[in-house]
């Protein structure tokens, strides 16, 4: 037994040297040490020996036991110390590199300005009204008293789809639209964009944005619509801001107006930016035509209205004092990162 004894440990130490894994490690404990392991089949069959014997070989076991069970115990923490600090080495963290810098975008300065303005015309109890951008002839024109071969439709270099449908030219349409729906008393205002084939200048460009306003109730007047365009003029620009308003001819409107912002640039002397005039158009506007509030199923006799159309490029533009209205649509990072 003996003999036997110092095999095992000899094998055993042999196998501990080859063992390169903790699992390994473990299947030699329970090879050796486990329930049914050749070590344990010694001690289990030390009855057999002499009273003389037994302590000896049981000492020699116990020893041999002992001798495996440490070999083992440090053998694996040797190997959890190498597997861990490999581990904190993959995975360490040097504290002194600089941070990746995460880009957070902006808004558009176009998204930017209309928010403010929608702002402006909420406090003021106005809802948002939203329509299609294709349009049929009859919204688009004809329900705004601009009848086919009329004048008015010649400033308006339209995209058509089919005859009697087009690519909205203005957001105008979205009156006839809310006064279909809609009983007096009407607030809202309806921004979108609008397509005219216009050739692609500083000024100009065949895609750009309107901001649509109509109110419609007992009673209103032209000093209601100059309240109001003074009062929104004002959220964008500031208190400062100075306007007037000029007669001017809309076929939806009678009587009509264009509202001008006295130049930023200048203080009203007349410069580039305003091209001598000291003043810079803003905005279109008038009270509904009688005309087009019937069209819509509305008494001219029991309710009136007002209604504007600005252009929200041009809006931006003077806010921010930007010169070329391609740079809205040119997607530039630079350019838009400044907002
Ligand atoms: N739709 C006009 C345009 O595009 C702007 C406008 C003028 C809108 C007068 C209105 C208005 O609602 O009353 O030139």
């Amino acid at each position: 037994m003996k003999e036997q004894l110092s095999e095992i440990k000899k094998v055993a130490e042999e196998h501990l040297k080859k063992a390169q894994s903790v699992d390994a490690l473990e299947e030699l404990r329970v090879k050796y040490l486990g329930k049914k392991g050749e070590l344990t089949a010694i001690l289990k069959g030390m009855g057999a020996l002499s009273a003389e014997e037994r302590p000896k070989i049981g000492a020699l076991a116990n020893e041999v036991r002992e001798f495996l069970s440490n070999e083992i115990d440090q053998k694996k923490a040797e190997m959890a110390k190498i597997l861990r600090d490999a581990k904190l080495k993959s995975e360490m963290i040097d504290i002194t590199m600089p941070g990746k810098k995460q880009e957070i975008g902006n808004l558009h300065p176009l998204t930017k300005v209309l928010n403010e303005f929608t702002d402006a015309v909420i406090g003021m109890g106005f809802q948002i009204a939203e329509g299609p951008d294709v349009e049929t002839d009859y919204y688009n024109f004809e329900a705004l008293n601009i009848p086919k071969n009329h004048p008015a439709r010649d400033t308006q270099d339209s995209f058509y789809i089919e005859d009697n449908i087009v690519l909205r030219t203005q957001t105008s349409p979205m009156q006839i639209r809310v006064m279909e729906n809609t009983k007096p008393p009407i607030r809202v205002i309806a921004p979108g964009m609008v397509y005219r084939s216009d050739s692609v200048d500083a000024t100009h460009s065949p895609i750009f944005h309107q901001i649509e306003g109509l109110v419609v109730d007992k009673g209103i007047t032209m000093a209601d619509l100059k309240g109001t365009l003074e009062a929104l003029i004002k959220s964008i620009y500031g208190n400062d801001a100075v306007c007037r308003f000029r007669p001017h001819h809309f076929p939806f409107t009678e009587p009509s107006l264009e509202a001008d912002r006295q130049c930023f640039s200048c203080g009203g002397k007349g410069c580039s930016v305003c091209k001598g005039e000291g003043w810079i158009e803003i905005l279109g506007g008038g009270m509904v035509h009688p005309k087009v509030l019937k069209n819509c199923g509305i008494d001219p006799e029991i309710y009136s209205g007002f209604a504007f159309g600005i252009g929200l490029e041009r809006l931006v533009m003077g806010r921010y004092g930007i010169n070329d209205i391609r740079l809205f649509f040119e997607n530039d990072v630079k350019f838009l990162k400044q907002f």
